[in-house]
């Protein structure tokens, strides 16, 4: 398909208000309202979206609980559970421009790098899980019970699906998000209501059409669109889902958490960050300082593992500080769509906000801006790459999650010191340490508190790495055999025989 052939597909996709998926049928919001989706690069409206409530999540819960109990999904061998999931990786991308360019116009990133990594990374996540399908093995347990002529125990275990999943997914990576959550899901047999972030609810929706298209039974997929309070409370609250995995705010999570404990379900969460990305004198410096400023502006800094705290040994400080500053003044900032664009606006005015009111305070703290600083231009949601120097451990630039294209560099003197001040965080999610000094590599991984370290390379994913936080950055794991685990309840089987 031709670019314009894309485009006009794409135009046509967000014409008409976008309905939800419940039960395989497409459905207005049960108030008939919509809510408006905005293209972060202008401003202006791109679709209108069906606006669900507590009601539009009861009816998908019922369908996913009908799903789960059902023939169709139930009996279906887990072969061709496999299969079909395959089969949405292959349609995913057969359709990679149009899910790129969607996502580019929704979220504002770069259609190109839509194009490279979430798009394919989606995909390759379904197959990855496909794969898994037909390994879901439970073991035999040789138990000390007497064995004797009479009377002698033979005991294993079942993995079961753990039944009817709400999943609850943020912005910054809408398909890759819906991607991480759904394939395991699927995977261990389970039925899902997903609940997409109000600012980007459109790829999610285009996943659904293929969702119905690859052929999964009614309701073992629904999508109910709208907003947080609204959708994602009942969903987190409901007492017919046994488990919901959430991804967001740290804030947002423990409200999940407490929203849980009416029926006890099980809770998987993935939240915030402030991932220490940790420089060594003795580290390839020129590539060490282009990646450093890779890792914090790669999506704009709305990464929960953005390495947002660049800490530096002192006597290469100025250098590479320098130098990311240099990197981050030369990054064209530009709409999504916009050929020659490395970085996309924010992804919405409530994120513009929060990351500009971050600048304030950092600045008027005694902060200084090596590069960047402010908004960038009137229109759309545009911040400046921007390099913060002379911060103090206590400052809020320090301390907090922005979520935006801001780092803050730090100087550091020793091994001792590194490894307290990485930790001096309530977060835990990932960490990027760079020297040629193999042990000093493997001593300092082995310390720090986070569910991913990097060394000698930065936002590294793949389908079959586990990937979540310690501390407050969350509950539990994403990807690989350990979120399957997370997506299944273990039965003891025990038999006398
Ligand atoms: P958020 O946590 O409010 O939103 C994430 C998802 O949770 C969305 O789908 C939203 O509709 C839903 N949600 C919101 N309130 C809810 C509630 N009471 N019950 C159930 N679901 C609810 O995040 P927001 O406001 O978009 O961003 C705020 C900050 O959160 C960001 O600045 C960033 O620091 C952090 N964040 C972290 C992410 C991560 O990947 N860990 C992703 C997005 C945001
Ligand atoms: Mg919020």
């Amino acid at each position: 398909m031709s670019q314009v052939e894309v485009l006009k597909e794409v135009q046509s996709f967000t014409e008409e208000p976008k309905k939800m998926l419940i039960n395989n049928e497409w459905v207005a919001a049960s108030s008939g309202e919509t809510f408006p989706v905005y293209n972060p690069a202008t401003g202006a409206i791109l679709a209108q979206v069906a606006s669900g409530n507590e009601q539009d999540i009861n009816m998908a819960v019922s369908a996913a609980r009908k799903a789960f109990t059902g023939n169709d999904w139930h009996s279906m061998t887990p072969s061709n559970r496999g299969k079909l999931i395959w089969r949405l990786g292959d349609l995913i991308e057969q359709n990679l421009d149009e899910l790129a360019q969607l996502e580019s116009l929704d979220n504002g990133k770069p259609f190109s790098v839509a194009r490279v990594a979430d798009v394919p990374l989606a995909a390759d996540l379904f197959r990855y899980m496909a794969g898994w399908a037909t390994k879901i093995e439970g073991s035999t347990i040789p138990i000390s019970t007497p064995n004797t002529a009479k009377s002698k125990h033979f005991a294993y275990t079942l993995r079961e699906p753990v039944g009817v999943v709400g999943q609850i997914i943020p912005w910054n990576f809408p398909l890759l998000m819906a991607a991480w959550k759904l394939g395991p899901a699927l995977a261990t047999g389970c039925t899902i209501v997903l609940k997409p972030a109000e600012q980007t609810p459109l790829t999610a929706l285009r996943l659904g059409e293929l969702i119905v298209e690859a052929g999964f039974p009614a309701g073992v997929v629904n999508i109910v669109t709208g907003y947080g309070e609204a959708a994602g409370a009942p969903l987190a609250a409901h007492p017919d889902v046994d488990k919901i995995a959430f991804t967001g705010s740290t804030e947002v999570g423990k409200k999940i958490i407490d929203a849980a404990k009416g029926n006890l379900k099980k809770v998987t969460l993935e939240l915030g960050g402030k991932s220490p990305n940790i420089i060594f004198g003795d580290a390839n410096i020129k590539y060490a300082t282009s990646a450093a400023a890779n890792a914090i502006f790669f999506n704009h800094g709305q990464c929960c593992c953005a390495g947002s705290r660049l800490y530096i040994e002192k006597d290469i400080f100025e250098q590479v500080a320098e130098g990311v500053a240099a990197r981050a003044k030369k990054i064209r900032l530009g709409a999504g769509m916009n050929q020659d664009t490395q970085m996309g606006p924010l992804v919405s005015d409530e994120q513009l906000n929060r990351v500009c009111s971050y600048l304030k305070s950092g600045l008027s703290e005694g902060a200084e801006a090596l590069a960047g600083g402010k908004r960038h231009g009137e229109q759309g949601y545009f911040v400046e790459p921007t390099v913060l120097v002379k911060t103090k451990a206590d400052m809020k630039v320090v301390q907090e999650e922005i979520f935006g294209p801001v780092v803050v560099a730090m100087p550091f003197d020793d091994m001792e010191e590194i490894t307290s001040v990485a930790n001096d965080t309530i977060y835990g999610l990932a960490a990027g340490i760079w020297t040629q000094d193999v042990s000093k590599a493997h001593r300092l991984a082995a310390r720090i508190k986070a569910g991913t370290v990097w060394v000698n390379c930065y936002n590294v994913f793949d389908a079959a790495m586990p990937f979540g936080g310690y501390k407050q950055s969350g509950w539990g794991r994403e990807m690989g055999e350990e979120a399957l685990k997370l997506y299944t309840e273990v039965k003891s089987v025990c038999v006398q025989i």
